[in-house]
């Protein structure tokens, strides 16, 4: 989708399309009142034969309203004026998006960047517009014959006649944003037989190539070299080599020490031996949304130019079983020496994530983020709406949570107390890869955290919402949001 700042009053703009508030007081956003005095009250008699509420994500078309120049003019319902937080601000925007997405014109206007929305400054709100409709906008067809037409090519964001130079460079974030968030996306939404570890090795050299980026693919050879058991024993029973990528992005000074994001790649988690009931097994296709997110991000950053130094580390591996696979009870040694007994084959991302946050070390990282969908537990928890949030480092999970808040891509800390970590004891090796049923989010991090001694770590456990089950079944390009929202911040906002 192609997006412009337009600074045309409302009823003057020529578009197929132009999307307009009305709160649930029944009260007219500004470029709603334009358009109802031009087209002499054409919206209050709507409001007013209750054909539209102003219920928050409502809309209603008119068409053909005279003095207005636009064919078609969306009401959109913003709820209580007073209320319209991030959450509220993105699903207005979604609902317009969505609604003229269906239409048949060219091009839309959205008129929802004058609402007045909690924390968010007009770039801000320019910049959520962007991403929030093209989250709206976004379809996954690669593999549909005849894919439904769609006729929207444009979307112009009503920009005010001040500030353009900001206005313009918010305009361009969003759009960068929002492609970082749609190759998450188009990666989590890939089948398991075309997304593998190779194919992820791949999409990381297009990138590298696209943004000019450095990019090392290190192979199983060298990863054995270096040590890494247990990633590599996760890898065993899969035709798949794994890969572990490496993707790095210098837009900050030469010296400053990079940001790490870590990804969890198992590109289908069948469990291993230690096999998953059959029921919605096919979405362990999404169990490499976490690699997914750290590309996303990259690219996310290497387009908008933010001003760090980024590196995102993906360990990519299949789990499946066959007679090579690992099995429980066998124990491995990691890179950074502890040996591991894997009581569950189904317990593989901690197993890849171990022997990649050993090897960040050698990036003299200010902070490490790993990004995975680990436990189911953490679906129990806390459901679709937050990512689970665990480290070692307080003030680096609050700039991950405060980054979460501004653009609604929340995450909510859990507790990563020593006597979690006393949960992991094995008879026979070092650490066992798992620790009975109980706050099992929790004693996935904690097994992590052994591997962490040096850095300033966090963890985002995103197996709730890296994607969505059902008629909707999708990946949601979370967190992209976020960390992209957190390395902003960094820079300074
Ligand atoms: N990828 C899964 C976690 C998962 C499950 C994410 C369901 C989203 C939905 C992970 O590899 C896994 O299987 N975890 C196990 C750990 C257990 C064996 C300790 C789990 O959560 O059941
Ligand atoms: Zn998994
Ligand atoms: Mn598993």
């Amino acid at each position: 989708m192609q997006f412009d700042l337009t600074r045309q009053a409302a009823h003057e703009q020529s578009a197929g399309c132009v999307a307009v508030g009305v709160f649930a007081s029944q009260a007219l956003s500004p470029s709603a009142k334009l358009i109802d005095k031009a087209s002499g009250g054409a919206i209050s008699a709507a409001v007013k034969a209750g054909d539209m509420t102003g219920a928050l994500g409502d809309t209603l078309l008119l068409r053909g309203l005279r003095g207005v120049k636009a064919e078609r003019v969306l009401l959109v319902g913003c709820g209580k004026a007073g209320d319209i937080d991030a959450a509220a601000y993105q699903r207005i925007v979604g609902a317009a998006a969505t609604a003229v997405g269906r239409l048949h014109g060219t091009v839309a206007g959205l008129y929802l960047t004058e609402l007045t929305v909690a924390g968010h400054d007009e770039p801000l709100r320019v910049r959520t517009a962007v991403t929030a409709a093209d989250h709206a906008l976004y379809r996954f067809t690669d593999y549909k014959e005849k894919p439904s037409k769609r006729h929207l090519k444009s979307v112009l964001i009503a920009g005010g006649a001040r500030q353009t130079k900001k206005l313009q460079a918010a305009l361009a974030q969003g759009v960068a944003l929002a492609q970082g968030v749609a190759l998450a996306r188009d990666l989590g939404n890939q089948p398991a037989n075309v997304c593998t570890p190779t194919y992820l090795a791949e999409q990381a050299q297009a990138l590298a190539k696209a943004h000019k980026l450095e990019l090392e693919v290190l192979e199983e050879a060298q990863m054995r070299e270096l040590g890494m058991g247990a990633l590599l024993a996760v890898a065993r029973g899969s035709r798949q080599p794994p890969k572990l990528i490496v993707l790095k992005y210098r837009g900050g000074k030469p010296k400053a020490a990079p940001v790490v994001l870590v990804g969890k790649g198992v590109t289908f988690d069948s469990g291993g031996i230690s096999i998953k009931p059959s029921a919605a097994m096919d979405e362990m296709k999404f169990d490499m949304c976490g690699a997914a997110s750290v590309l996303g991000t990259v690219k996310a950053a290497a387009l908008a130019q933010l001003p760090v130094n980024l590196i995102g580390v993906v360990p990519a591996a299949e789990n499946l079983p066959d007679g090579n696979a690992v099995k429980p009870g066998d124990i491995v040694k990691t890179m950074a020496g502890k040996t591991v007994e894997i009581l569950n084959t189904d317990a593989e991302g901690r197993l890849l994530l171990c022997d990649a946050l050993t090897y960040c070390a050698r990036f003299k990282p200010d902070a490490v983020i790993d990004i995975a969908t680990l436990t189911g537990a953490c679906v129990v928890a806390l459901g679709a709406h937050a990512h689970g949030l665990l480290g070692n480092d307080q003030k680096l999970m609050d700039a991950l949570l405060t980054a979460g808040g501004t653009v609604h891509d929340r995450a909510w800390q859990l507790p990563l107390w020593r006597e979690y970590r006393e949960q992991l004891k094995s008879p026979f090796a070092d650490l066992p890869n798992v620790a009975g049923r109980e706050a099992g989010t929790i004693t996935a991090a904690a097994f992590l955290s052994a591997f962490t001694d040096g850095l300033r770590w966090a963890h985002l456990d995103i197996a709730g919402t890296a994607w969505k089950s059902g008629k909707d079944k999708s990946a949601t390009g979370r967190p992209v949001g976020l960390l992209a929202q957190y390395l902003i911040d960094r820079a300074g906002g």
